[in-house]
């Protein structure tokens, strides 16, 4: 089946300062997409922005699937103007998932920012299969966390922590989580940690995760130029060499990443 398809706008609409929801629907069928998968999207029309941007599934909703995107440059700046009934061209889902066959006592979600994205993904799947993660979710600030009354309406025990401390605790996400595994030995009983955010959290987490002996998993996010293996703009030096994010990720065991 061509990953390659277009699809018809259904809605953008700004959730926060510089984050929007956009919701597309497929104008063939696709392949179904799992949690981590993401989706090279045209920002412009036509051949300018040329690339097409890297975006994680973040929702299903029958046929429709939701992006959950912040405003970095031109391209998401371009999408934020789409409106109902654009036609974009999109490639995907690409990539690997995040790798949750086996049952596991304990789940620990982290996100970070807009990596919420993926992780909601995830969360939500969890929770339809009757497990139950727990959440640690940060940002800079109060704005900066996103998809909230959805989280509340899947039920999920969240933990919310920000820079600023104007919402939740204060504080990084690693700190939280810490406590939480210091308060809960018997959290890190058959425990694994599934991930994605900016990379220095992604890094101070993986250094978390060690110290205490879990099991994690990151989605990464590099700068990408064909999503589909053939350009190698998208590498990662892990313990087994170099690796394409778009290809063999984005998401990775935590303790393959050479950080
Ligand atoms: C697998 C994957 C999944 C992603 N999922 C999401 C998502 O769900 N929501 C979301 O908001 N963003 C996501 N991103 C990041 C998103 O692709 C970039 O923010 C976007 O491509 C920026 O395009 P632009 O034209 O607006 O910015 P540009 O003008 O291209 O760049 C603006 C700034 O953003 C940086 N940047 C560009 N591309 C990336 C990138 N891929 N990752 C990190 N920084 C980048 C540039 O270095 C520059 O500093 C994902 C990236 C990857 C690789
Ligand atoms: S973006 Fe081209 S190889 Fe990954």
């Amino acid at each position: 089946m061509s990953r390659l398809f277009e699809a018809s706008v259904k809605d953008n609409r700004r959730l926060a300062e510089n984050h929007y929801l956009l919701t597309f629907h497929p104008l063939k069928k696709i392949r179904r997409p799992e949690p981590g998968n993401f989706f090279m999207l045209s920002t412009g029309n036509g051949l300018d922005p040329l690339l097409k941007r890297p975006f994680s599934i973040h929702r299903r909703t029958g046929s429709d699937i939701r992006i959950l995107y912040r405003v970095a440059g031109r391209g998401t700046d371009i999408l934020s103007r789409k409106r109902p009934g654009d036609v974009l061209q999109i490639i995907g889902p690409l990539g690997n998932s995040f790798p949750v066959g086996r049952s596991r006592k304990n789940i620990i979600l982290v996100a970070g920012g807009v990596g919420i994205a993926p992780v909601f993904a995830l969360a939500e799947g969890l929770i339809a299969s009757l497990k139950k993660p727990v959440l640690f979710y940060g940002a800079k600030t109060g704005s900066g966390l996103l998809c909230i009354e959805e989280l509340n309406s899947i039920g999920i025990e969240t933990h919310i922590c920000t820079d600023s401390g104007d919402t939740g605790r204060k504080g990084p996400v690693t700190a939280i989580l810490r406590e939480f595994i210091q308060g809960n030995p018997s959290v890190s009983e058959d425990c694994c940690i599934y991930a994605c955010g900016p990379e220095p959290m992604l890094r101070s987490l993986s250094a978390l995760a060690a110290e205490y002996g879990l099991r994690g998993y990151a989605a990464l996010e590099q700068n990408m130029a064909c999503g589909i293996g053939a350009c190698l703009g998208c590498i990662v030096n892990t313990t087994g060499g170099y690796k394409r994010v778009c290809r063999e990720g984005p998401v990775f065991p935590m303790n393959e990443i050479l950080w």
